[in-house]
């Protein structure tokens, strides 16, 4: 099979690394990746070369790959270069981005994204956003260290004593238990929320206190993900939640719900009672953010309370993100393609769920 990468305009995340490319090769296929696909990951083609792939133009791997990883959008002469029935896989924002999708069925393309893996056991190896969501949550406390005009540990001195920084992180899915380690490593004191009640046992784990909420929605059975609450628990956690953000010297929020609008759990009301310098980071701003106030890629100051509003924190370690990626990509295409490119097999979960090409795609 031939596979292909091209240079991701529109950030740093690549489809492959060298050490993929090379467990691919092993095992037989050839891949081809457009020069300087790698650059904004700190990867060169003469790595890329050294790994086993042959480098070209956008136009040569575009035309002649059958299985091609892509993490943007492609342009309408893009999409026409690749012959039919070349897989795409990939991040291919369905949620924000449904015209991309809806190109893709416009063409004899069979895009496949990884946003709807299911969250089975067999399709953790491949869940990418998860990945981006372990490396965020990293990213978020570093950067909330970076902000707050005070220091993350406690401090005994002779000039005296320093308490811990206070860390609240409302959702403590992927992104929110990276976090609580990460400011649990650096000393802070963490308490967490989330409206999983499951998740209480990781969040002590980790060295961080769960805040409790009586009369949570039973949620074991929604594979993983949130589920709606009743009035009265939202009132009881807005209360509780609103108790803690003012006392707190940094809040991570990462409270997502697929494919929706994201709850806002910090009012306005809570960040004017918020100490001067406190920080909040905002994981959830592209779906229009867990915090009033938060706007999706800006850093704005309400009342001494710096708010950074990033759903992309991951890539900025786009060298980690791209190896993750790499790694969940290979998992997936190995999965998929078992018994190859032509013979996919649509009603296994994984592929069945990821599809977003039309039915009549299918050959
Ligand atoms: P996510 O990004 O969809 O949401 C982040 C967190 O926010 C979740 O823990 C969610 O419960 C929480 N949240 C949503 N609404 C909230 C609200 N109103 N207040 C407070 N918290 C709220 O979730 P993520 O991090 O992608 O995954 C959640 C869980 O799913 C993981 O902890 C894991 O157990 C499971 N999972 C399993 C996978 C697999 O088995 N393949 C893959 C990914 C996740």
């Amino acid at each position: 099979m031939n596979i292909g990468i091209i240079k991701n305009t529109q950030g740093p995340l690549v489809g492959l690394t060298p050490v993929t490319i090379k467990k691919f090769v092993a095992d037989g296929h050839a891949v081809m990746v457009e020069s300087g696909a790698g650059s904004s990951s700190f990867i060169t083609d003469q790595q890329y070369e050294a790994a086993g792939a042959h480098l070209a133009s956008k136009e040569e791997v575009l035309s002649n790959s059958q299985l091609l990883f892509v993490s943007h959008e492609l342009s309408e002469q893009e999409l026409d270069l690749p012959g039919s029935a070349t897989v795409i896989c990939g991040l291919l924002d369905p949620y924000n981005n449904p015209g991309f999708l809806e190109k893709l069925k416009n063409t004899d393309l069979l895009p496949f994204t990884l946003e709807f893996l299911p969250r089975t056991s067999i399709a953790q190896s491949m869940d990418t956003l998860s990945s981006m969501a372990s490396l965020a949550g990293y990213k978020a406390v570093i950067a909330a260290a970076d902000r707050l005009p005070g220091y993350f540990p406690m401090l005994t001195t002779a000039a005296g004593t320093v308490p811990p920084a206070k860390v609240l992180v409302l959702g403590a899915g992927v992104a929110g238990l990276q976090a609580i380690a990460t400011a649990k490593r650096l000393g802070a004191q963490v308490e967490a929320f989330d409206v999983r009640k499951a998740v209480k046992e990781e969040v002590e784990s980790l060295g961080g206190r769960f805040i409790e909420v009586a009369g949570s929605t039973d949620d074991s059975y929604a594979g993983g993900y949130a589920v709606e609450q009743s009035e009265d628990y939202k009132l009881k956690q807005k209360q509780l939640i609103h108790e803690k953000a003012i006392k707190a010297d940094v809040i991570i929020t990462t409270a997502n719900v697929p494919g929706k609008k994201a709850p806002i759990l910090i009012e306005k009301a809570s960040i004017d009672e918020m100490q001067a310098g406190s920080v909040i980071i905002d994981l959830a701003a592209a779906s229009g953010g867990n915090c009033e106030g938060t706007v999706d890629n800006r850093e704005v100051i309400t009342g001494g309370v710096t708010i950074l509003g990033d759903s992309s924190l991951a890539y900025k370690l786009p060298r980690e993100a791209s190896k993750l990626y790499s790694n969940n990509l290979y998992n997936f295409s190995k999965h998929l393609l078992k018994n190859g490119v032509d013979k996919i097999d649509f009603d296994d979960k994984i592929a069945g769920d990821t599809f977003v090409g039309s039915r009549q795609q299918i050959p």
